[in-house]
């Protein structure tokens, strides 16, 4: 069962790239990181999946129901926060939650049941003027949860947030997975982040969808680099190269070995034969991070 499916999804703008002939399969039950650098096309995919923005071409569906700009009812089992959630500040925690049960004609219970998901409990009766960044990204989320949705779509949700602020929104988001089991689709061009959360990630660049599947998947894709600590490391990449490898030198006691050529033994052994000390010899897993820039072809920027 797929939360999500397009095909041939299309929005240029004015002859633009926005996003071009995409495919999305997020299924249910995952959490889905949407990668992709600055202007990729996140926020455009998103305002379509939400129907805020007119598709050109292609087709959308929400647990296999068809939705468009002029058919929204699949959206009802749809929660979302795009970009910074719309709060009243004078309000306090509770009320802004109460503003939304009243517009969906909502129970009382889904607003304590919402704020104690996100853990606003004890500050609920607090106006959101007082309100941390990291505490109104959470009141946008309990937001979102007020329709008891079976899928949240969020863009950028740790933007802003401080290394605290996203371990607690990672912790939340995991727990609704878990133990609610909404389908997560969020966006974001932290790539550390996206790799400690998502079951399965989709990398967009310049309007395409470059990779999608699940995080082994592309692990396994690419393999993971031969990582060789060693006394002089200069030494030893000269030692591969002349192999007929190509190392990269990492710094003075680490080289990197990204697509070896040959079996990692018959490698160590070469080296040791040829005399140079080596301290460490492994497969080091790749972060998500060089797979990104290795896929967009792009040059890690460190
Ligand atoms: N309303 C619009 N009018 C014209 N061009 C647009 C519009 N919205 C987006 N674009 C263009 O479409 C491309 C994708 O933009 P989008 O906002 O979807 O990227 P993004 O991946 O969300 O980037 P970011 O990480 O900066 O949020 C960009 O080139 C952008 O300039
Ligand atoms: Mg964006």
């Amino acid at each position: 069962m797929l939360a999500i499916q397009t095909r041939g999804l299309t929005r240029r703008f004015d002859g633009r790239h926005g996003v071009t002939d995409l495919a999305l399969e997020v299924p249910a039950g995952s959490v889905y990181g949407f990668l992709g650098p600055n202007g990729a096309g996140k926020t455009t995919t998103i305002r379509l999946l939400l129907a805020l923005l007119r598709e050109e071409a292609g087709e959308i569906r929400l647990f296999g129901e068809p939705l468009s700009w002029t058919r929204r009812a699949p959206l009802s089992e749809v929660g979302s926060m795009v970009e910074t959630p719309s709060l009243y500040p004078h309000l306090s925690g509770r009320d802004n939650l109460e503003v939304t049960r009243l517009l969906l004609d909502g129970e009382t219970a889904s607003i304590d049941e919402a704020l104690a998901l996100v853990g606003l409990t004890a500050d609920a009766e607090r106006r959101v003027r007082e309100y941390s960044l990291g505490m109104r990204q959470r009141l946008g989320i309990a937001l979102a949860l007020m329709r008891r949705p079976r899928l949240l779509v969020l863009d950028e949700p740790t933007n802003g947030l401080d290394p605290a602020g996203i371990v607690e929104l990672r912790a939340l988001l995991l727990r609704l997975a878990g133990e609610r089991g909404i389908t997560i689709f969020l966006s974001s061009h932290l790539l550390s982040e996206v790799e400690q959360i998502a079951s399965h990630v989709g990398v967009l660049h310049q309007g395409q969808l470059l990779f999608q599947g699940t995080q082994e998947s592309l692990r396994r894709r690419h393999g993971d680099p031969l990582a060789i600590r060693c006394g002089d490391a200069r030494a030893v990449c000269d030692s591969l190269a002349h192999l007929g490898e190509q190392p990269q030198l990492l710094d003075e006691g680490t080289v990197s070995v990204p697509a070896p050529r040959r079996a990692d033994h018959e490698i160590n052994r070469c080296l040791i034969e040829r005399g140079h000390a080596i301290h460490a010899f492994g497969r080091r897993p790749h972060s998500l991070e060089t797979l990104f820039f290795e896929l967009t072809g792009q040059e890690a920027r460190t």
